[in-house]
């Protein structure tokens, strides 16, 4: 089975180009990041303090997980039920990298992204697909763009639901996401050691798609 990763800091595109890409290459599309904010709406439903370890541990090692491709669009099944539109909520994005954070919801977080790739062509986005989760996939990329350029493209979606955002929180509250992801003790970001990396400040997402697959049948 094939295994395309695609790794990269927040609104870097990861996204979008995964599931275009995955569309073009008839692959099923798995962003990890969801798996991460699917249990964080279990726990903050269930009200478990983020103190208490144990209990947020166990949310992630009974998270039942399935990822649906309905009219063009992903949906994401947590215990059996859609929570697409929950993923991004703001209480979700604030709780989302303390809980990722810890050791033990990434083993159970690691044992559902195996599951989910058994016996399937897959292309996966995340911070550390390609160099902690399948270290052995056939092909890795990373994609990056300034960071005024991802805070600008989160901003644009941000102000259509909220006009009074501003740029520069936005901007704020992207340098503080990229370090926390890069460095945090377990698992940081970073650049896969064999990924090839495509810095997309100036690509749209069909083009970045089309550098992708440009390497893809290159190495093939
Ligand atoms: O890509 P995203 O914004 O949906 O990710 C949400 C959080 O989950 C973010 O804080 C980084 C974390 N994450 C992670 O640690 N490892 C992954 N493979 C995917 C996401």
């Amino acid at each position: 089975m094939d295994i395309v990763t695609i790794d990269g800091p927040t609104s870097s595109g990861k996204n979008s180009v995964g599931f275009l890409l995955a569309q073009k290459l008839g692959y099923q599309y798995i962003d990890s990041g969801s798996i991460y904010r699917a249990g964080c709406i279990f726990i903050l439903r269930k009200q478990i303090p983020l103190e208490i370890k144990e209990k947020i541990v166990e949310q992630f090692m009974n998270l039942q997980i399935e990822v649906k491709v309905s009219n063009q669009s992903m949906r994401f099944l947590a215990n059996g039920e859609d929570v697409t539109d929950h993923l991004h909520d703001g209480d979700v994005t604030k709780i989302v990298p303390i809980v990722a954070a810890i050791r033990q919801v990434r083993e159970a977080t690691r044992l559902i992204q195996q599951k989910l790739a058994q016996s399937k062509n897959i292309v996966m986005t995340g911070r550390d697909i390609g160099s902690e989760i399948f270290p052995n996939a056939k092909f890795k990329f990373f994609l990056t763009a300034d960071v005024e350029i991802r805070a600008n493209r989160r901003f644009k979606q941000l102000v259509q639901k909220d006009p009074a955002v501003k740029y520069e929180d936005v901007l704020k509250d992207m340098q503080e996401r990229d370090q926390q992801d890069s460095e945090r003790e377990v698992s940081p970001m970073r650049v896969p050691k064999d990924a090839i990396v495509i810095d997309n400040s100036n690509l749209t997402v069909e083009q970045t798609v089309e550098q992708i697959l440009k390497q893809i049948y290159a190495q093939s």
